[in-house]
Order: C-alpha cells, then sequence, then structure tokens
C-alpha cells in the first residue's frame, strides 16, 4: 500500500484561536484530514517563550484541544497531539538541528524582528531558538505538508535548509516540508488595520454567542455608508470581507450596489452578519460541548496521538543520534 502524506501542523496555546484561524489554517486541516496522514498540535512549548501565566497554561491547552475538536479535526482520521508529551524528543531534535544551523540566519527572520520589538524586555534564548524547535516539531515526522499561513512561510523555509544541510552533512532522510495553502487566506481585523491577530482585540473566538458577536461586530468601524466607489480597503471592506465570507458573494455585491445608490445602513448589515457568523459558529460549539462533557474521551485521543506521534519520533531520533555518531548502533535505513 502506497503510504499517505504525512501533514504535521501546531497551534500555540498563548491565546483561543479566533474565527480568522478557523477559516485560515482550522478549515485546511479539515480538508486535509480526509486524505492524509495527519498531525495536528497544541504546540505549548511555544508558548513559553513569551511572558504568559503558569496557572492557567494548562487551562488554555484544554481549551485549544476542545477548539480543535469542536472545529471539526475528527479524532478517527487524524491524530490530536500536546506538544510538550513529546517535550524530550521534540528538543532533542531542535538541538541537533541548531547545532549545525548559523545563528545569523534565525537574526535575520521577520518574526524574530517582530517578537523582539514586542517585548524588549524578554529578548530570550527561547525566542530565538522558536524556529529551531519549529523546524524539529516538523522534521521529527517526516511530514511534507505543513497547513499554516503565509506569515510563517520564512519558518518552513528555515526547516527545509535544516533538513537540506543535516542529510548533506550526517547522510539522513529528513523529508524537506511544503506549506499547504489554505483557501481562507487572510482574514482582516475588525478593529482597524491589519490581518486579524489575536493579540489586536476586535477578534471572535469559536465560543462567542450570538451576544458577543455582536458587541465585537458593534465596535467595528465603518465609513459613511455611502458613495459613488465602494472602497478597495479600510472599514467598510473589511466588513465586506466578512459578508463575502460568512453570506456568499451575492450579498456582498448587493450591499456594494447600495453604497452607491441610497447607501448601507450599518447597524442593519452588522445584525445580519452577526446571524450569520453565529450559524457558521453553531455546529462547532454543540461538537465541543460534547468533548466538555467527555473529558475522559479528550483524555483518551490525546493518549492515542502521544503514543502515534512517539513511534514516529523515536524512529527518527534513533536514526539521527546513529548517524550522527551518538549511539553504537547505526540504524540501517
Ligand atoms: N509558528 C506557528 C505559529 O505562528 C506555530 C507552530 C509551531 C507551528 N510549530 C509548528 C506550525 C509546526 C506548524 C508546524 O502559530
Amino acid at each position: 500500500m502506497e503510504q499517505k502524506k504525512r501533514v504535521f501542523s501546531g497551534v500555540r496555546a498563548n491565546a483561543r484561536p479566533h474565527i480568522g484561524n478557523y477559516l485560515g489554517a482550522m478549515k485546511g486541516m479539515l480538508e486535509l484530514q480526509d486524505k492524509y496522514d495527519c498531525i495536528f498540535s497544541v504546540v505549548d512549548l511555544h508558548t513559553v517563550i513569551v511572558p504568559y501565566d503558569p496557572q492557567t497554561l494548562q487551562a488554555q491547552i484544554r481549551e485549544v484541544v476542545l477548539d480543535f475538536l469542536g472545529a471539526g479535526l475528527d479524532p478517527h482520521k487524524c491524530h490530536l497531539l500536546v506538544q510538550s508529551q513529546l517535550a524530550g524528543e521534540h528538543l532533542e531534535l531542535a538541538y541537533y538541528l541548531g547545532c549545525i544551523y548559523p545563528v545569523s540566519r534565525i537574526e535575520d527572520l521577520p518574526t524574530y524582528k517582530e517578537k523582539k520589538a514586542t517585548y524588549p524586555d524578554y529578548i530570550n534564548i527561547g525566542l530565538f531558538y522558536y524556529p529551531v524547535l519549529m523546524a524539529a516539531d516538523i522534521l521529527i515526522y517526516n511530514a511534507e505538508l505543513v497547513p499554516i499561513g503565509i506569515d510563517n512561510e520564512p519558518h518552513l523555509e528555515v526547516a527545509r535548509e535544516m533538513a537540506r544541510k543535516f542529510n548533506a552533512m550526517y547522510g539522513t532522510k529528513l523529508v524537506e516540508p511544503q506549506r499547504y495553502a489554505t483557501p481562507g487566506g487572510s482574514v482582516p481585523s475588525l478593529s482597524g488595520e491589519g490581518k486579524m491577530s489575536k493579540s489586536k482585540g476586535g477578534t471572535i473566538i469559536l465560543t462567542d454567542s450570538l451576544a458577543e458577536i455582536k458587541t465585537v461586530l458593534a465596535k467595528a468601524p465603518t465609513d459613511s455608508g455611502h458613495g459613488e466607489k465602494f472602497p478597495a480597503e479600510g472599514p467598510a471592506a473589511n466588513l465586506m470581507t466578512f459578508v463575502e465570507l460568512f453570506e456568499g458573494h451575492d450579498r456582498a455585491m448587493q450591499y456594494k450596489e447600495q453604497y452607491k445608490n441610497g447607501g448601507i445602513r450599518y447597524g442593519e448589515l452588522k445584525a445580519e452578519l452577526a446571524e450569520a457568523i453565529y450559524k457558521e459558529l453553531r455546529p462547532v460549539q454543540e461538537r465541543r460541548k460534547h468533548y466538555e462533557e467527555h473529558p475522559e474521551e479528550v483524555e483518551d485521543i490525546l493518549k492515542e496521538g502521544a503514543d502515534y506521534a512517539r513511534g514516529i519520533a523515536d524512529k527518527t531520533l534513533k536514526e539521527v543520534r546513529g548517524k550522527m555518531g551518538l549511539s553504537k548502533h547505526e540504524t540501517t535505513n
């Protein structure tokens, strides 16, 4: 039987996934779980590189796992992993990869520079190591595909370079991963500029009630609602992206016409949009509720995920250690 392609992706536990993550990364994961051998992970070792609260971390991890399951990741189709369950394995490979990779390449990464700017008092080695650990997360499973946003492409490039260099130096067969571009792409922020982001506010999370969605939308900036031409960017354009995503292209076109003839009443638009978003989230919330009420099922799912992942990770590490001369017995392919 032909071996299915392996897929790995990770979501940090710093904040709950929002509808931007849902439409972007998570919908991609849902598509892939039907076709490939998928491991999806809450990457909690990546959570501790920035200031965080140890008291609530376990609860946060649990929330993200529930969001995964609620979104429709099916434990019969994919494997769910909490990364710290395999802390030793991931960190060991990260160390070996770090040993062959230039410091300067990490220093040049835009994400590293951004994080440094965001946490000027917290520029620690963990932050620096983030892309190295991320590469290890992927390479340890020989994952070929990684569903993730475009902003992570530089990290994947690092992972590919590491695999190439490591293979050339030691004769290993680490696989170079590719990004799987998700159709939901980039979802704009509801608070103003840029894309929806956990740190910027104006986000809708998967468990928000209709009332909460309405509150977030109520705060979203708008414009006068009329003019000669519907704007290509700015608050009105952002809102229209949401109409497109949740109510469809035709509804958005109607609004755009209205903008030129008579004007859009944003109060009404927002009320209708809130209903549409809630309609999409309701089944997610219902599935999630089942798992909230059955914590023992979640435990079993995570145990299966960790066991499965460990089987693959151990094999990779055994080979790597052997080829590096760190164990007596080099495994023969
Ligand atoms: N860097 C990812 C993010 O920005 C999180 C992450 C860590 C990840 N390790 C990964 C994603 C491995 C995909 C694969 O959220």
